[in-house]
């Protein structure tokens, strides 16, 4: 059976993705020239150029600096349909978004214009392209426990619009610890938790998210693998861990897409997804993470099948929709 196909019909879903990670270079000078905002890059090929990191501070600093652009609800707006329109390509039917409120608050924009842009697009997607979504704020973890809860606090209006929180940015030196009490606030109003734990973090942090945090998923997740006992617990309580291969190799956690763990983490009966990350920034939306994936382990039909099961049976959706894009799932394999 051929990989490329295969892949490509597979029913999707995304539950991995930064927006603000899918601003296109053209994007980028095209919002700079509306807003009236200086980019330190002549074209899109200089902005293409730079995108060279050694590790994920080197790419968080020209990502918020890229995030700039961004402004005025059509901003985000124009933004998260181009996402749609795109992961449609992909055969993406379902989407678990993030966005980082504090990159656009700490420059003055509005949490509403902010909310307003995405939601829109969002529910405009669905009615327009049938993809479903969530919406994930996540805090800047570089940031402070007190700015995370004044963000939370004013999230608290847009309720009916966030389904979880989540935590991002530096992840060293910035363990979950530092935001239990934020955490233990956002479950008691309602919002489900992830975190990003073990993409550069110690699997210790990885405890935290799931003990402090009480995490639904593990975003990466990768570094389990050094502490077999918490690969046990996370295998036993089928934990889903959102993996972001070209992310991995673009932020040197892997130095190769060959050496990822991925195939490893599945072999070992972990609940893995494969998802994009930052697409714009890491040469590829999920498709491409997919088929890229496959050709550098040699992933085989059953792994791939297990990857587009696995990302339904972690989202968020219902138990009745879960099962109905599962069927699905399954007969896309049948059928080739
Ligand atoms: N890790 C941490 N923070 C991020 C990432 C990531 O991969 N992408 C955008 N913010
Ligand atoms: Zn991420």
């Amino acid at each position: 059976m051929n990989p490329v196909t295969l892949i490509q019909r597979l029913p999707k879903a995304e539950l991995h993705l930064h927006i603000e990670g899918t601003l296109e270079p053209e994007m980028m000078m095209m919002l700079a020239q509306r807003n009236r905002i200086s980019l330190p890059y002549g074209n899109v090929d200089e902005i293409r150029a730079a995108y060279n990191f050694s590790d994920l501070q080197t790419f968080l600093d020209i990502y918020y600096a890229g995030a700039q652009v961004l402004n005025k609800a059509q901003d985000f707006y124009d933004l998260t349909s181009a996402y749609l329109k795109r992961a449609a390509d992909d055969n993406v039917r379902h989407v678990e978004i993030f966005f980082d409120p504090q990159t656009h608050t700490e420059r003055d924009v509005e949490f509403a214009t902010v909310i307003d842009g995405i939601d829109g697009a969002l529910q405009d997607g669905q009615s327009q392209l049938g993809i479903t979504y969530r919406l994930i704020m996540c805090f800047l973890r570089h940031l402070s426990a007190e700015a995370a809860m004044a963000t939370l606090e004013e999230a608290l209006a847009f309720k009916d619009k966030i389904h979880a929180v989540g935590l991002d940015s530096s992840e060293a030196g910035h363990p979950p610890s530092k935001f239990a009490s934020v955490f233990d606030r956002a479950r008691t109003e309602g919002f489900l938790t992830v975190a990003h734990a073990g993409e550069e973090g110690p699997p210790a942090y990885i405890r935290e998210a799931l003990d402090l945090l009480k995490v639904e998923r593990i975003d990466h997740g990768v570094r389990c693998l050094e502490d077999p006992a918490l690969v046990q617990r996370l295998v036993d309580e089928q934990m889903p861990l959102t993996v972001c291969p070209l992310s991995n190799v673009k932020l040197r956690v892997f130095e190769t897409l060959g050496q990822h763990n991925l195939k490893r983490l599945l072999q070992r009966g972990l609940c893995v997804t494969i998802n994009s990350d930052d697409p714009a920034y890491f040469g590829g939306y999920i498709g491409e993470n997919f088929l890229r994936t496959q050709q550098a382990l040699n992933l085989n039909d059953a792994d791939i099948h297990a990857l587009a099961r696995n990302a339904f049976t972690a989202s968020f959706l219902s138990e009745a929709d879960k099962q109905r894009h599962i069927a699905e799932v399954d007969r896309a394999m049948i059928s080739l």
